[in-house]
This record gives structure tokens, sequence and C-alpha cells, in this order.
């Protein structure tokens, strides 16, 4: 029997106001009352996970523990089947760049180069197969936690298209379409993403009937 939130404020474990924003959002229809961890003052543990699901987990049971309410964390990245799942939970990471004044920063033209480069050294005829996860991960103070998994395959297509979405939007095709999620309405792609996918198993196993 899947263990259910309660009445309990929820933790919502990220310190980035726009996922904040997006998951409280898909959680008011249920009644569920959001802080994010940001807001309490918790501080962000290390995400030395190997999987998604570490990750996820990592940073649930860190602002369960530290909160003393439940706690829900996202992680998510980009697998890339020809670079053996890559860049994977090293998504961002693959983005880091220091600022001419030597500043911490992403660039996600480079990250996006980075791949495209690997994949041409395998030739033209290389499997552009890729696939995008998201990780939901709830866990409560008592250490009790659940998972919930979603996935979007599609093609890696280069060069980058389309000016909507993030990270590596421009260079995702979805099955079955042949716009990136950067061309698609936010709307279209919140149906069909990895992350709507992870969500849909959320809701159903936390609120359905
Ligand atoms: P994290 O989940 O905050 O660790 O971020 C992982 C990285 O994966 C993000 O910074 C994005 O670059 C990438 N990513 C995750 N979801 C998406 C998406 O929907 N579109 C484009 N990039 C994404």
């Amino acid at each position: 029997m899947t263990r259910r939130l309660g009445s309990e404020t929820l933790v919502i474990a990220t310190h980035n106001a726009g996922k904040l924003k997006e998951i409280s959002a898909l959680l008011a229809p249920h009644g569920v009352q959001c802080v994010s961890a940001g807001a309490l003052g918790l501080a962000e543990p290390v995400e030395d996970g190997t999987t998604f699901v570490e990750n996820a987990l990592i940073k649930a049971r860190a602002a369960a523990q530290a909160s003393g309410l439940p706690a829900l964390a996202d992680d998510s990245g980009m697998s890339v089947a020809a670079l053996g799942g890559r860049p994977g939970v090293y998504t961002a990471d693959w983005a880091e760049r220091q600022s001419f004044e030597g500043e911490p920063g992403r660039d996600w033209y480079m990250a996006m180069g980075k791949v495209e480069g690997l994949l041409c050294e395998q030739g033209s005829e290389v499997d552009r197969s890729c696939w995008f996860s998201c990780v939901l991960a709830i866990a409560w103070p008592d250490g009790e936690t659940a998972v919930y998994q979603g996935r979007v395959d599609g093609t890696y297509s280069w060069p980058p298209r389309g000016t909507m979405g993030f990270g590596y939007d421009p260079v995702f095709v979805p099955q079955g379409d042949t716009r990136s999620f950067a061309e698609l309405d936010p709307e279209e792609k919140h149906k069909i993403s990895h992350r709507a996918d992870a969500f849909a198993k959320l809701v159903a196993a936390q609120f359905g009937g």
C-alpha cells in the first residue's frame, strides 16, 4: 500500500524558484500546501548519487530530516544512447563554465555542442536516440520514501532549433514530431514531457481514487 501525503505542509526540496512555482501549481488542485527548502533556510545537500533516483532521494531525505516534514525532490537530465546514457546525472555539469570574470555559469550551447561532438566522432550513421528522465522522490521524516519515474524519448537533432524552453530543449525532437522541444508551446511540451509523465504517476499514486 502506497503511503499517502497527509495534511502536513510539503517541503519542495529545491532552491530553484522556477521549479518551486511549477511544482506548487501542479500540486495546488490536490490541496497540498507547499513551502520551499530555500524559504525554510535548509542547506543544499551534495548531489553525489550516480543515478537520477539516488540524487532525488538525497535531496528529499535531507529536506525531510532537517524540517521534520514530508519533502518532495526532483532530478532530471538528458541521456544519449550512443554515449552510454551520458550526460545523464551530469547534464547540468556539462554546461558548467567559468565566465571571463571567473564567475561560475552555465553555457547550454557549449553542453549541447559537446554531446554533438561526441556523436560526430562515431560517424554520420550514429544512433541519435536520446531521452529526458525525471525522477520525483517523496521522503517522510521517519525515513519512508516513494519514487516516481518519468521519461520522454526522442532524437538528438543538430543544429539547435527554437527559442522556447530551457537547457537541452533546442536539440531534443520528441518521437512522433519534427519540432524540437524549444519549438513547442510550453503547454504542448508539458503534456508529453518526462516531468509530466513522472507527475502523472505521482498524482495517480498519491491522490488517485
Ligand atoms: P536538475 O534536475 O536541476 O539537476 O537539472 C538537470 C538538467 O537537465 C537541467 O539543468 C537541464 O539542462 C536538463 N533538463 C532537465 N529537464 C529538461 C527539459 O525539460 N528540457 C531541457 N533540459 C532539461
